[in-house]
């Protein structure tokens, strides 16, 4: 069943249905103040991050969930209703849900009276501006009330969730015009202060929660819209809210617009007060009159899409299938971007205050917008860099207003580091800026202790030389990519973090999945030494990895595919000869893509058997046989249920690095196969069993083992995005970024007969056609480049302002 279609000409998903099977969302916001926003007008905003400055609040894990939001009222003569369906529920007669690139349109009609709410944070602004049309549609005139109402986070959102004793008597509010100004600690630390406002005059305000709801009401039937009358409350402590009254009247078929916005001002030191305790709004005022009419949101809207047609014209593909196009050109791009912005920090399924920016996590995303944004890109990876110590090592992660990292969710990974050099890798690839490597970057944020870019690079790689086991494999550390592989951590408590816990000493777990990270990124390594002229360092490099393949062969491989890891004693795991847990599938994609026993025929083994044993109707699962117990030396992994997350959950995240391995095999077949199972557009005919949203991919579906094989969980925020959009554009339709130019090698279904792709390529239009007349997956037989044949399978680098034609023949 669906809930809803995409419209691919205006780069939206519709949602017609307001009932869908999980709140589906959008993401406003690019650069520092962000809002999510459900299909209902749930949802919440920040300036930065969303655990220090949180503008407005939201309750996790709430009943019903999804409750809370950027919320309008219409009290038609008695009839109460929200044009996004919630919080009132009230059934319309007409419901839409317009999710596009950085903006949502919420539409609702009721007894001839249509609202329509569309909510943008324009580029560079700090505010989210939301202009509510009104329209009468009926042939006598209306009159009606509208209220509006957000709830004021008290800034720290962990605080805020948390310490009452305090907050119930900080908030303070102001109230000018109609505006509304949060100024909860104003007066002592802070410098910042928030506002809601409305460009007509009000009839009334409220900015008392419980006098504006009612304390046994709720925000479906607040008490103050029920009565049809604001109460004009200022909030003393408790909870601050903002709320318009607003008294309507339209003529037969008139329509009115408003313009309300929601803004976040940063006044220095000495310009904070106006008067004694009056807080100085100049600034504020100075952001409304920028969007003061209706005009100039829809100006905002309209640069908005140029904004994002921009993006995404770096790559677009025409191909005959809709639902490839869809997600590699609009939505699979937008993802991306969303990733950059957030890491894991704030979704439907991360609540903002766990998670920062993760050092492995970002720098994977980056493979998905480095050709959109490279400009942040670069800064993304020295800011990354930046929070690396001495000897290779880092943080897990860091917090994005500070930029500096912390061990909150522990540290000691071990495939941390190398992640640092596929990011820079892929950065100079698409830009040919190799200035990067000789930026000076501090180690741990410590200016005084700096070394060039490129002197990381090399610490990461010798940070798992320095770290080898007693088979030469890589030491694990806490875990690797699979944070719940805690091979040092032997906990019975059920009070200490698996994530933070590590209490064995002495143990010899290695890691499979390094190995054949360290093998990939260490070849990527080495070709970029070389590139620099570097030969010594190149040589001493080659040395490593040849070890590296060596001891991969003797000790990590079981016959048929690639053992997973090593644990504590030194035991196998992802062996034949384990109960459960025979087979992982990190090891089989990691261990294929770096090549490794190639010509022994590994990687084909390697491949089948992850088709024999963890290819499911939905998708890859991580292992199998799931863990149907507790493994105490094997960590969170053996805790989750089977079939879920880390325990033979199909983890969207890794499914790719098999796609790859596929095509390193020439196997274009099975790799799209795979890609089809998890790429959201194609599961668009079975959202009710997939639940999260069809336009963006989930961290996890659940896994055959589960209970519900096929049920999705944790959209938007995974690296799963970047993953399938670097798999499908550089492995699939094979157009990759490479030093001296676009190297052409596709790897496609047999049937697949052309497709164009259109790459904008260090600021060079080139429009790539395939043709595959002889139905092959693999092989480039030919490749003219404006009416010229070329030797070989790169598209050397051409400055033109002219679009750029080659016509590649597969064969
Ligand atoms: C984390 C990743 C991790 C993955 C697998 C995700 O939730 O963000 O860092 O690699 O889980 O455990």
């Amino acid at each position: 069943m669906k809930f809803g279609f995409f419209d691919d000409t205006n780069r939206e998903y519709v949602i017609t249905n307001p009932k869908t099977p999980y709140p589906w969302i959008n993401y406003l916001g690019n650069h520092d103040f962000f809002s999510l926003i459900s299909n209902t007008g749930g949802g919440y905003s920040f300036y930065k991050d969303a655990k220090f400055r949180r503008l407005t609040r939201f309750r996790y894990n709430n009943v019903p969930v999804d409750d809370g939001g950027k919320y309008f009222y219409i009290n038609d003569n008695g009839t109460i209703w929200s044009p996004g369906w919630k919080p009132v529920k009230t059934p319309l007669d007409e419901y839409t849900c317009r999710h596009g690139l950085g903006y949502t349109k919420i539409k609702g009609a009721k007894n001839g009276l249509e609202a329509e709410v569309t909510s943008i944070i324009p580029l560079h602004e700090w505010c989210e501006v939301q202009k509510v049309s009104l329209k009468n549609t009926t042939s006598q005139s209306r009159k009606f009330k509208l209220f509006s109402m957000v709830e004021w986070a008290l800034w720290n959102a962990q605080d805020d969730m948390t310490n009452f004793q305090r907050n119930f008597s900080t908030g303070e509010v102001e109230i000018q015009d109609s505006t509304i100004y949060h100024k909860t600690e104003y007066k002592e630390r802070r410098n910042h202060f928030a506002f809601y406002h409305v460009n007509v005059p009000v009839q009334g305000f409220d900015t008392d929660r419980e006098t504006f709801v009612g304390l046994y009401n709720s925000f479906g039937d607040p008490e103050a819209v029920l009565e049809g009358k604001a109460r004009n409350s200022v909030a003393h402590g408790w909870s601050p809210i903002a709320s318009h009254f607003l008294e309507i009247e339209l003529a037969p078929g008139a329509s009115k617009d408003l313009v309300f916005m929601l803004g976040y001002v940063e006044n220095p030191q000495d310009e904070k007060w106006e008067s004694k305790n009056v807080i100085n709004k100049t600034r504020a005022i100075q952001m409304m009159a920028k969007y003061d009419t209706a005009a100039k949101v829809d100006a905002a809207v309209i640069e908005m899409k140029h904004y994002w047609n921009n993006l995404l014209a770096a790559f677009q593909l025409d191909h005959e299938d809709e639902k490839l196009n869809r997600m590699v050109n609009i939505w699979n791009q937008y993802q991306c971007m969303v990733t950059f912005n957030f890491s894991r920090s704030a979704s439907y399924f991360e609540s903002g205050i766990g998670r920062g920016m993760g050092f492995r996590d970002s720098n994977q995303d980056l493979i998905g917008f480095v050709h959109q944004v490279p400009e942040r890109a670069r800064e993304r990876i020295l800011d990354i860099a930046a929070t690396q110590f001495e000897d290779g090592s880092c943080y897990h992660q860091y917090q994005p207003l500070t930029k500096r990292g912390n061990a909150e969710i522990g540290g000691n990974f071990n495939d941390d580091p190398m992640w640092l050099i596929l990011s820079t890798t892929q950065y100079i690839k698409e830009t040919g800026d190799f200035s990067i490597l000789d930026e000076m970057v501090p180690f741990d944020n410590d200016e005084s202790k700096a070394k060039t870019h490129f002197e990381h690079l090399k610490l990461s790689f010798d940070h798992v030389v320095n770290h080898l086991g007693p088979h030469k494999l890589p030491l694990i550390g806490r875990a690797d990519w699979n944070d719940c592989l805690n091979l040092n951590c032997f906990s019975n408590n059920p009070n200490e973090s698996f994530q933070t816990t590590e209490n064995q000493e002495g143990g010899v777990a290695e890691s499979l999945m390094i190995a054949g990270l360290f093998v990939t990124y260490g070849k990527e390594y080495i070709k970029l030494c070389k590139y620099l002229g570097k030969k010594d360092e190149a040589a001493r490099a080659e040395k490593h990895v040849a070890e590296m393949i060596e001891a991969v062969k003797q000790h990590g491989w079981d016959g048929e595919w690639y053992l997973r890891a090593y644990d504590f004693y030194g035991k196998k795991i992802g062996s034949h000869e384990n109960e459960e847990g025979k087979i992982f599938i990190e090891s089989q994609g990691w261990c294929s893509m770096a090549g490794i026993g190639m010509e022994e025929g590994y990687v084909e083994k390697s491949m089948n058997s992850v088709k024999e044993r963890l290819d499911t109707k939905y998708g890859i699962v991580l292992n199998n046989p799931a863990f149907t117990r507790y493994y105490i030396e094997y960590g969170e992994i053996s805790t989750y249920p089977p079939g879920y997350k880390e325990n033979a959950g199909i983890f969207c995240h890794n499914n790719p690095w098999i796609m790859i391995g596929e095509t390193m095999i020439g196997r274009g077949d099975a790799a799209f196969d795979y890609y089809k199972k998890i790429t959201p557009a194609y599961l668009e005919d079975r959202s009710e069993l997939h639940k999260v949203e069809p336009y963006v991919y989930c961290q996890m579906i659940a896994g055959k083992d589960a209970f519900k094989p096929g049920e999705g969980k944790n959209s938007w925020l995974s690296g799963t995005a970047a993953w399938n959009f670097y798999t499908i554009t550089q492995y699939i339709l094979g157009i990759q970024s490479d030093y001296d130019g676009i190297l052409i090698d596709p790897c496609i279904p047999k049937d697949w007969k052309s497709y164009t792709v259109n790459r904008i390529f260090r600021g060079t239009k080139y429009v790539i056609t395939i043709q595959n007349p002889s139905s092959v997956s693999k092989g480039v037989k030919e490749i003219i480049l404006d009416g010229k044949k070329i030797e070989g399978k790169v598209i050397p680098l051409i400055k033109s302002d002219k679009k750029v034609n080659v016509q590649v023949t597969m064969g």
